[in-house]
């Protein structure tokens, strides 16, 4: 058992909740999703929550996610897109977890995202401009908090999953 969890930040479309299953599974721990634990506790999904309570109402609920799991031990946690922008939330996270950085170009963010209907940010907009805009935005909140930064490159969510157990020491 590590003596932390392992929290996994990064942009929408690099892969968290893939990634993050097999590497629990690989690593024998329990597996979390912030967004599936919100479209559980709401029986809504993401987009639907988005249309019907707008943005503001999400990052509560994520929020309040990230609260709750302040005390699962052995644990890896898939989180949002959108948490770093959440310094309570990445304070919680950190105290009892290592924090992964997925790091992916736009375009290889825009080519697993391009037939994708799920991302209400990216919902009738230029997805290419905004997922640059986004990320431009983002990517220094993604490294100030992580503890170390794995760039995806083109591997598939398997070899990354084993990768990065091998390269987890603590
Ligand atoms: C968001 C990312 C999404 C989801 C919501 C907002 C964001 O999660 O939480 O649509 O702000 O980047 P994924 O990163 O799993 O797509």
């Amino acid at each position: 058992m590590y003596n932390k969890n392992i929290v996994l930040i990064g942009f929408m479309g690099c892969g968290k909740t893939t990634i993050g299953k097999q590497l629990a599974k690989n690593c024998n721990m329990t597996f979390f999703d912030t967004d599936f634990i919100i479209q559980q506790q709401q029986n809504k999904t993401i987009q639907q929550i988005f249309e019907q309570f707008g943005e503001k109402y999400f990052r509560i609920l994520e929020k309040q996610t990230c609260l709750n799991l302040l005390d699962v031990k052995n644990s890896v946690i898939s989180t949002g897109g959108g948490i770093i922008k959440c310094k309570e939330c990445m304070e919680s996270l950190k105290k009892n977890g290592y924090i992964i950085y997925l790091k992916a170009t736009p375009e290889k963010i825009y080519q697993n995202l391009i037939n994708d209907e799920n991302r209400p940010l990216l919902k009738n907009k230029d997805k290419i401009l905004t997922i640059k805009e986004l990320l431009n935005e983002r990517e220094k909140l993604y490294i100030k908090y992580a503890d170390m930064i794995y760039d995806i490159k083109d591997s598939s969510p398997f070899i990354l999953a084993k990768n990065l157990k091998n390269n987890i020491y603590r």
